[in-house]
């Protein structure tokens, strides 16, 4: 084993800072310097307050810095339309959602549901596609079949010029229930709300999906989990009986043009970080790019194409490198363990949760992570069903999504959001959202006392 860690620190020093290889540099200059084991010391921070996701891992060497610094950067400016005076930032649009990454990741945070007055957030956005479709290029290649006027997604703003292409809003309907013990209590459910449809309607079995931004914790982690540790968690038969299943989603990589495991977003559509850094700069900001190299309209939109910049690509490839570079090594924060936690923990094993929220992997460097996700397809039931297939993710599956960091959502952004759509206000109000394979799951921790309750949720709120 010792022998592989040294071929990586060899391979480091030789190649000096290539893309990818700074994230096993980190891991590597830790052998390096205490010449024992490798831990995951140099992955955590200590920080719990609004930064807690936005420091680097330690151990990166000065150009390696200068990458994150750059990739920060762009993570964070504000872009502005084409042919402005400043040129490094420009290229927004002509359709767009916001202007900034951090609109939707607020401090590298999860996205806000509703803003303070009430309305729907930005953060919070309509993806669409056709409900049934024979498209075979789209599946392969997007996993879906876009709106033929609208695209993939619903653009509320855009440039002088062009018209936006609709508004947007949530209200929510309040849904009581109670405990087994008897204390009751109440989830929202939200009906969305499209309007000002700037180009005509949509096709006929075109269908609305919400999502919410999600929290940018550990994903440079994720993507060294080996694909077999994954598949292995697949039990898509339920073979062993617990009534959870489990599969993996397979995607389409503009990187290698290939078929490859999906590890990020709700419904693991995206293979590598840098694959959804390019797919969120085209859909969410309109920023052409080499994975995505014409901007976001549609054959129908005129002026949108009018306006679109063939000429050069708004987000080059050393800056999409960068902005993944800065994605892949931030900082995890460290567990905050109090007295219960490992009574807590018990509970998580007991009620089931660990079946899909997988405490540990060990990447490929050998780092012992607790990510608390299997990244692997559940179907939660009609409750949460968005009717909306992403290649092989069905209109009721979601990814696991990865709990580390969880309890600290809402210190990070200001406000916590839960779920793929954003409408738990809490933790606990996520878990009683579960159902499908995590029905009987969600019944074990109903049938809990409130003590037991409150343990387990304060063992989530310190991972
Ligand atoms: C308008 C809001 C919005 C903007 C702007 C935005 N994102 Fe996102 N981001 C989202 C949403 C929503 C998701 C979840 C997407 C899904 O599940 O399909 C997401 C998911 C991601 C993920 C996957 C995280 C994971 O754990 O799977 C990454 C990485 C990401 N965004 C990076 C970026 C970067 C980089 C930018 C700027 C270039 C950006 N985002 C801009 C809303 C946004
Ligand atoms: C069958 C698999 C499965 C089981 C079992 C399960 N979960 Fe989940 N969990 C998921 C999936 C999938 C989602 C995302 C659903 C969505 O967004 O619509 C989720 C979401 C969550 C979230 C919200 C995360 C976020 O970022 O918004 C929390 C918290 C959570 N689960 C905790 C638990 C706890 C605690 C248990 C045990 C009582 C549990 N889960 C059992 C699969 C599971």
């Amino acid at each position: 084993m010792k022998m592989f860690y040294w071929i990586i620190v060899a391979a480091f020093l030789a190649v000096g800072c290539s893309d990818g290889g700074n994230t096993q540099s980190a891991v590597a200059s830790v052998v390096l310097k205490d010449n024992t084991t490798i831990t995951l010391q140099n992955y955590f921070t200590q920080s719990k307050d609004t930064t807690s996701f936005s420091h680097p891992v330690k151990g990166l060497d000065n150009d390696a810095e200068d990458k994150f610094a750059l990739g920060k950067s762009f993570f964070r400016i504000p872009w502005v339309g084409a042919h402005a005076a400043t040129t490094a930032r420009d290229g927004l649009g002509p359709l767009f959602n916001a202007n900034t990454c951090i609109h939707c990741h607020p401090h590298n945070g999860a996205g806000v549901a509703v803003d303070s007055e009430g309305k729907m957030n930005r953060s919070l956005l309509l993806r669409l596609s056709h409900r049934n479709t024979q498209d075979k290029k789209a599946l392969k290649t997007k996993g879906f079949e876009p709106d033929s006027t609208y695209g993939a997604q619903l653009s509320i703003h855009a440039n002088h010029g062009v018209r936006a292409e609709a508004k947007i809003d949530v209200t929510y309907e309040a849904l009581s229930g109670h405990y087994a013990e008897g204390t009751a209590y109440t989830l929202q459910k939200p009906t969305y709300h499209v309007s000002a449809l700037g180009y005509g309607a949509f096709d006929a079995d075109t269908i609305v999906a919400p999502r919410i931004g999600l929290a940018l914790v550990g994903l440079g982690l994720l993507e060294q989990i080996p694909e077999q540790a994954i598949l292995s968690g697949e039990d898509e038969a339920d073979k062993n009986q617990d009534g959870i299943s489990g599969k993996a989603n397979f995607v389409f990589d503009s990187e290698t043009n290939s078929t490859k495991l999906g590890r990020f977003t709700w419904k693991a559509s995206a293979s590598s970080i840098k694959q959804q850094v390019a797919a969120a700069a085209h859909n969410d900001m309109g920023l052409s790019n080499p994975f995505f190299p014409t901007d976001n309209c549609t054959q129908k939109q005129k002026a949108c194409l009018e306006q679109a910049d063939t000429a050069t690509l708004d987000l080059p490839q050393e800056r999409l490198d960068a902005i993944t570079f800065y994605l892949q090594n931030l900082a995890i924060p460290a567990p905050r363990k109090n007295s219960h936690f490992e009574e807590g923990k018990a509970l998580f094993e007991t009620l089931q949760c660990a079946a899909c929220h997988t405490p540990s992997f060990t990447t490929h460097q050998g780092v012992s992570i607790a990510p608390y996700s299997d990244l692997l397809l559940h179907d939660m039931g009609e409750g949460l069903a968005d009717g909306r297939s992403e290649f092989f993710a069905t209109g009721s599956e979601w990814r696991t999504p990865p709990l580390w960091g969880i309890g600290l959502y809402e210190k990070v952004s200001g406000e916590a959001n839960f779920l793929h759509d954003g409408r738990a206000r809490n933790i606990e109000e996520a878990i009683l959202w579960h159902g499908g394979e995590a029905q009987q799951s969600k019944k074990a921790f109903m049938s809990l006392d409130k003590q037991s309750r409150e343990i387990l949720l304060d063992f989530l709120h310190s991972i």
